[in-house]
């Protein structure tokens, strides 16, 4: 009985939870925190952004899609459009983003924390773009990821160890960074992966042979780095 009690409680202060977390944010909070990311943009050579203005809803947005239930921002798809720019902060108010595409561009600087926030996220393609610095240790916070794409970038510092919490992750792609320091064998906790790309970093020391122990592995590479050892 006690236990159906507490069951009932959490349910209820769940529910309540929720609704708090509903109530406080809308599609409002989604334009704005787009129409701040436009606002960091500082080229955009084939104006595909026009239209992003508040004369009409983030629902007809080139590259932004909504969910048809809450018709909350979904997805963000700005692939290869030759942007110039940062990664807004503001991008972290999308709390019911699943996808953030801005694959192929040139946007710079750094991947800001605020992206921590996307507890939602699937897939984060930010492969050939010009980012820098540090690839960041919340990165293991994004608990729901899948896909990680970072490859052809400036992205430096060490893997960090929380990636071996993303215990969803199918897509490790980080080839072409100046990724350094040795593979952590806490990757094998990384059951689902399926791709881990990790050539032309500065990586260095063993290949741990844990790696043999990723069942679903397809594809590695880790080519042009200091590595050694076999498996
Ligand atoms: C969104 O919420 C704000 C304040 O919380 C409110 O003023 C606004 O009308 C809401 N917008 C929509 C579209 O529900
Ligand atoms: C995003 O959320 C932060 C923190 O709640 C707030 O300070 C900021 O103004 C929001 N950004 C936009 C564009 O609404
Ligand atoms: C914005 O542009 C896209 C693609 O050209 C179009 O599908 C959409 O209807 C436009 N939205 C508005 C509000 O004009
Ligand atoms: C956009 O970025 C590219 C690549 O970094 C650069 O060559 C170009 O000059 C930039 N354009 C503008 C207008 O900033
Ligand atoms: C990310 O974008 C690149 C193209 O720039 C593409 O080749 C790759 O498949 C994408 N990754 C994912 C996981 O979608
Ligand atoms: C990826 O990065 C490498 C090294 O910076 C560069 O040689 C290569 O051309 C890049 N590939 C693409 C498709 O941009
Ligand atoms: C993995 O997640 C757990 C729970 O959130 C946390 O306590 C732990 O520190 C994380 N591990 C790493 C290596 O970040
Ligand atoms: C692979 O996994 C098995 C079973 O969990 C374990 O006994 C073994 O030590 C692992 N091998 C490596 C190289 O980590
Ligand atoms: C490669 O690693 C070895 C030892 O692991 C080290 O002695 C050597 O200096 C490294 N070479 C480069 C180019 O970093």
């Amino acid at each position: 009985m006690g236990k159906l009690h507490l069951c009932v409680f959490m349910f209820l202060l769940s529910c309540f939870m929720l609704s708090i977390a509903w109530s406080k944010t809308n599609i409002t909070t989604d334009e704005s925190a787009l129409l701040a990311f436009k606002s960091s943009i500082t080229f955009d050579p084939y104006n595909l952004l026009a239209n992003w203005s508040s004369v009409s809803s983030p629902w007809d947005w080139v590259g932004v899609n909504c969910n048809v239930g809450h018709g909350r921002v979904h997805s963000l798809n700005l692939g290869d459009m030759g942007l110039n720019g940062t990664i807004s902060p503001h991008l972290g108010n999308l709390s019911f983003l699943v996808e953030l595409d801005l694959n192929y561009n040139n946007f710079y600087g750094h991947l800001p924390k605020e992206l921590v926030q996307l507890r939602r996220l699937k897939l984060l393609n930010l492969s050939f773009n010009e980012l820098d610095g540090e690839i960041p240790t919340w990165i293991g916070d994004l608990h729901a990821l899948q896909h990680l794409s970072l490859c052809n970038n400036s992205l430096s510092g060490i893997i960090p160890l929380s990636v071996s919490n993303l215990s969803r992750l199918e897509t490790l792609d980080w080839n072409f960074n100046l990724i350094e320091g040795e593979i952590p064998h806490e990757i094998e906790r990384l059951k689902n992966l399926k791709i881990l790309r990790l050539s032309r970093n500065k990586l260095s020391g063993i290949i741990p042979q844990a790696i043999s122990n990723l069942s679903s592995l397809e594809v590695l590479h880790l080519s042009y780095n200091n590595l050694s050892g076999m498996f």
